[in-house]
């Protein structure tokens, strides 16, 4: 039997592409308790899980000690490219991903140019070819019914509708519930998914101009209008809309909001059980990092009575999914909130410490291992409607980490592939340690070091109607030829 570090050196699927095992690491799953297996990789996909110490299939490695859960995916991310490279690239954001334990990242449509149409789609899509380290998605845009059809015919997942507007979101912006509805019929005839930012421009800008005129400009300030009544009343009207038409949504960032909007969602869950939400995994405090971050631990911190109904509701499945809201800002982006924290974009790079986290808590018995596994691949598989992602069964992608749940480590700002160079973490010591991640069989990413770039590819839905190149089962790239045509 070959060391667990042969196959991570040689770089891909422990042999030649051919068929090979990982011996004896305990497998998490969304729906068994822990068990240690072998597990049989043919090329890009699992082949069979079987009892350790029984699968000789090809050359066999050893992972005695290690847990093994699908990479995560991760619902909701920017890396800004096209349009803001100077804060991140795909080369720079899939690498932060494929170091972190995630093998599928779906990005927002707030790059530059906002992706509001068929063809900004398209030329969003053939950029990234070729570039990525993760497999990734791409999220719509816009409210125009037309462009919103082509889009998902060129592969969108799903359409990202926000109820608020600020520079780099104008054209993406559903005004009122009008438009917002009108997304959501659309949606119903398509069968992709609907990621909602919540929120009420009118009321939120009315409350930070009150605030602003009292001399008010502190991050706590600006975290009092993010978790104000504005957002919430806007989270109450997409609920309303979407328990009306039944047409399932699935709420970005409800962690950004606090604990009230989690209430609203479960109020809304009880009536429509086919709304979803997401959040981060808590790690920001409000009693000990604000103080020492400032506007750099904005947008999401939380209270420690805050942080553990979030913990909660990620423990027990109220909240579905673990996505990040990766939004990478220069520190001279950041820097001018010091004095004013209004001055200072929100949002914070995350990709690479999310599942190194989730595991953290596992490790703590915070979470199980079946709501750490679910949380952060399942769901966010089934929400995409990604048949072969998410999961280790036969004849899905073998996307996978391997953790040492013996090992520890701290995290360090200089050694993260992160293009802007910090992270709210920097100097947290987490459990457990990120062994390797697997993309389709093949080794991206030996701890904190990138061992393959390049190899991720586009993913489209593999059911609902919005299939339109594939086929069910099929979630893999659509040559560049054929997605042309098709939009
Ligand atoms: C995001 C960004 O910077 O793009 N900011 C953030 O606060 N996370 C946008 C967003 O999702 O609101
Ligand atoms: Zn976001």
């Amino acid at each position: 039997m070959r060391s667990l570090d042969e196959a991570i050196n040689a770089g891909q699927s422990g042999a030649d592409g051919g068929r090979w095992v990982i011996r004896g690491g305990r497998l998490l799953s969304a729906d068994a308790e822990p068990v240690v297996v072998d597990l049989v990789i043919d090329g890009e996909r699992v082949a069979a899980v079987e009892p350790a110490g029984t699968a000789d299939a090809g050359p066999v490695f050893d992972a005695a000690g290690l847990d093994i859960a699908p990479g995560a995916i991760d619902l909701h991310v920017h890396l800004r490219d096209p349009g803001q490279t100077h804060k991140e690239t795909v080369e720079t954001g899939t690498a932060a991903a494929a170091a972190g334990g995630t093998t599928l990242v779906c990005d927002m449509p707030s790059t530059q140019p906002q992706v509001t149409t068929v063809d900004r789609y398209v030329a969003k899509r053939d950029a990234w070819t070729g570039r990525a380290a993760v497999d990734y998605a791409l999220w719509a845009g816009g409210t125009d019914p037309d462009q919103l059809r082509g889009m998902a015919a060129a592969g969108a997942v799903g359409v990202k509708i926000y109820m608020a507007t600020s520079p780099g979101f104008d054209q993406l912006y559903s005004p009122d519930d009008t438009a917002v509805r009108r997304v959501l019929r659309v949606s119903a005839e398509l069968g992709w998914a609907v990621s909602v930012h919540a929120g009420d421009q009118a009321a939120s800008d009315a409350h930070r101009a009150e605030l602003i005129r009292a001399g008010r400009r502190t991050p706590a300030d600006v975290l009092a209008v993010t978790r104000g009544p504005g957002n919430l009343a806007g989270l109450r009207s997409v609920l309303t809309a979407a328990t009306d038409l039944r047409q399932p949504v699935h709420l970005a960032h409800l962690s950004a909001y606090g604990t009230a909007a989690l209430d609203e969602f479960v109020r809304a869950r009880a009536e429509f059980p086919r709304l979803t939400a997401e959040s981060c995994f808590p790690a920001l405090s409000e009693e000990e990092d604000l103080p020492r971050l400032g506007v750099y631990a904005l947008p999401t911190v939380f209270s420690a009575a805050a942080r553990d109904r979030f913990v909660d509701a990620i423990a027990d499945g109220t909240i579905d999914a673990i996505a990040t809201d990766h939004a990478p800002h220069t520190r001279d982006e950041k820097d001018p909130g010091r004095h004013d924290a209004w001055a200072a974009p929100p949002g914070y790079p995350a990709l690479e410490t999310s599942l190194p986290l989730a595991y953290d808590a596992l490790l703590a018995g915070r979470l199980d291992p079946r709501r750490f596994v679910d949380a952060l691949a399942g769901a966010p598989a089934r929400i995409l409607g990604l048949a072969r992602k998410g999961r280790i069964a036969p004849g899905c992608d073998a996307d996978l980490v391997l953790l040492d749940p013996a090992g520890s480590w701290r995290v360090d700002e200089s050694t993260m592939h992160s293009l802007v160079g910090w992270s709210p973490l920097h100097g947290r010591e987490l459990r457990g340690r990120l062994v390797a991640t697997y993309l389709r069989g093949r080794s991206i990413a030996r701890g904190g070091d990138i061992m393959y770039p390049g190899g991720g590819q586009f993913v489209r839905r593999s059911t609902g109607r919005a299939v339109a190149a594939g086929g069910p089962g099929s979630t893999e790239k659509v040559p560049g030829a054929a997605e042309r045509r098709s939009s």
